[in-house]
């Protein structure tokens, strides 16, 4: 009791001391008027304020924070992984990147399965093999040179700095590399980093990541070069000749990010921008509220047996469409325009029955099990004074990735080809199955859900959002929007209400344990529904939103999860 009594002034005093402190460490809602940025990591979001702060747009600060994340939050703030950008410009143009991993030029359809056909265990999630070609240190590059304003210095710095000096680690980060080191024991190069010295981290110890602080650095110096060319690429290709693993020097220097168009729909006088394929998260995202729109949600409440009723039998058919339409577009002709048609949303949802589930094996086919994996992916919302906006959603696809760092780079690799369809119908980690569209080819991207989106209401800004989760990314993504626009919901609600989902297959509504009434369970049993509870202690998502309403920036980091909303 004296002890905590005597921490809680030291801290009280710390943090009159440095006041930024105090707002790093809120989980709660922060508000601005001036930039706001909201990740999973509160040293990440200062690092973003500052640079907003200085006189960055939201590019700048979103270039910073995803730099300073791959140092601050390993699991899934990377160089070694790919991600997503959805911006609003100050214009209201909204553009999107796109610096997905690909697959390296000798992948091919059956590389994960035997001789017999069967898929081998573990090759595609926790092996060299599993690494797509790493698109993040080139995404990042470009979207600076593209739509930002300060030196790659600036921005690359305090990144540098975290990496080079290190910073105490907390609870959170200590435990889960003490979780994760027996997973790494066969890769020193990952022990080196994640341990004492092979003894595990205690919080407040501090941690320095002196070989990723010269591959930032080096990255800082050359630009893209500096990754993909020279010692940095060198390392990853032998460690890929040690391993057994397939990128070679062709493909991390063939690897570009590209631009593409962003999947726009509307949604009761909204305007919904989001990602596009290679990602199936914008075009679900659109085809479930296409879907939803007819009916008063309002009305029906939130919560209520006939609103989840009607959210999962929308959702159960957009997932079905996935594993058969969706893929990389340029190798596989997407038919975006019809599925996020609302002509086509109505035709779809035609067969909605409001008193009886539909059964998925109707819909289609395959069958699977629930996940058994965790879940990390990071998404962090960024808004400046300016009105610039940007979603930002990156990954390693698991936590850590595929485990493996190469050695002297300090770079963690991921373990994305696992988002392939790597055998039709056959489940992924996220149980989510493909076909064709998504089958690997040499140099396709793997199809992803995640989903950093922008909501306009007539053209001007009002919410940033998206989430990990796998596949739950979606349905995440969506229930913000939900409470928001139809509940009525302050971001910190909207943000922290419980979740459910529901993928098609397996034909289960997975829930967090407070989102489902009793009664309102009841309800949904008499309709046919049956349910699992998310097995994950932290819940579904961690949805990090900037919600802007009268000209007040409200951010909310979601309470599932450490990290912060910075606001000034
Ligand atoms: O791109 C995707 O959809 C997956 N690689 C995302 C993985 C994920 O969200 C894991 N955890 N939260």
């Amino acid at each position: 009791m004296i002890c905590r009594s005597r921490l809680s002034q030291v801290l009280i005093l710390l943090a009159c001391l440095v006041p930024s402190l105090t707002l790093a460490a809120s989980p709660e809602a922060t508000y601005g008027a001036n930039g706001m940025v909201t990740s999973r990591s509160a040293l990440a979001s200062e690092v973003g304020v500052e640079v907003l702060r200085d006189g960055g747009n939201a590019v700048d600060a979103a270039v910073a924070t995803a730099f300073a994340l791959a140092v601050t939050y390993p699991s899934a703030g990377n160089i070694g992984g790919g991600g997503f950008a959805v911006i609003r410009l100050p214009d209201g143009k909204v553009v999107t990147l796109d610096h997905r991993e690909k697959a390296p030029l000798s992948a091919h359809r059956d590389m994960y399965l035997d001789e017999a056909g069967e898929v081998i265990r573990g090759l595609s999630t926790s092996s060299h093999k599993a690494a797509g070609v790493p698109g993040s240190v080139d995404g990042l590059l470009l979207l600076l040179e593209t739509h930002g304003t300060m030196s790659r210095k600036r921005l690359m710095a305090p990144a540098i700095r975290l990496a080079r000096n290190g910073f105490a680690l907390d609870f959170d980060l200590a435990r889960q590399f003490r979780r994760r080191l027996p997973s790494m024991e066969a890769y020193p190069a990952s022990i080196a980093k994640f341990s004492d010295d092979g003894k595990a981290f205690e919080a407040g110890d501090r941690w320095r990541q002196p070989d990723l602080a010269r591959t930032l650095a080096r990255i800082f110096g050359k630009g893209r070069a500096g990754f993909y060319e020279g010692p940095v690429a060198e390392k990853i290709v032998a460690e890929m000749e040690s391993g057994g693993g397939d990128i070679t020097r062709a493909d991390l220097a063939q690897y570009r990010s590209v631009w593409r168009d962003p999947v726009r729909g509307t949604y009761r006088g909204h305007e919904i921008w989001s990602m596009g394929p290679p990602s199936s998260g914008g075009v679900l995202l659109v085809q479930i509220l296409n879907m939803l729109e007819p009916f008063n949600l309002a009305e029906l409440g939130w919560g209520s047996a006939a609103t989840v009723h009607l959210m999962v039998e929308a959702e159960r058919r957009a997932y079905a469409d996935r594993a058969e339409h969706l893929g990389d577009p340029d190798y596989y002709a997407v038919p975006q325009a019809a599925l996020t048609d609302k002509a086509y949303a109505s035709r779809r949802f035609s067969d909605f029955d409001p008193d009886r589930v539909a059964a998925s094996d109707a819909i289609g086919p395959g069958d699977t099990n629930l996940p058994t994996e965790s879940r990390e992916t990071t998404h962090f919302s960024v808004m400046d004074g300016g009105g610039m906006m940007v979603a930002f959603t990156t990954t390693l696809n698991s936590g850590y990735g595929n485990k493996i760092v190469v050695p002297g780079t300090g770079i963690l690799l991921n373990n994305e080809m696992n988002d392939f369809s790597i055998r039709r119908d056959t489940p992924n980690q996220f149980d989510l199955i493909g076909r064709d569209a998504n089958a690997i080819e040499p140099g396709k991207r793997m199809l992803s859900s995640m989903t950093p989106t922008i909501v306009t209401k007539d053209a001007e800004p009002l919410l940033i959002t998206g989430s990990p989760g796998g596949s739950t990314i979606i349905t995440t993504t969506l229930q913000v929007i939900v409470n928001v626009i139809d509940h009525g919901m302050g971001i910190d609600d909207a943000v922290a209400a419980p979740r459910f989902h529901h993928q098609w297959k397996p034909d289960t509504v997975i829930h967090e344990s407070r989102a489902l009434s009793p009664d309102t369970k009841a309800l949904l049993e008499e309709k046919g529904h049956s349910f699992r509870e998310a097995r994950f202690g932290r819940g579904i998502g961690d949805a990090n939103s900037i919600l802007f309403r009268d000209g007040v920036m409200h951010g909310a980091k979601d309470p599932r999860a450490q990290g912060g909303a910075v606001g000034y």
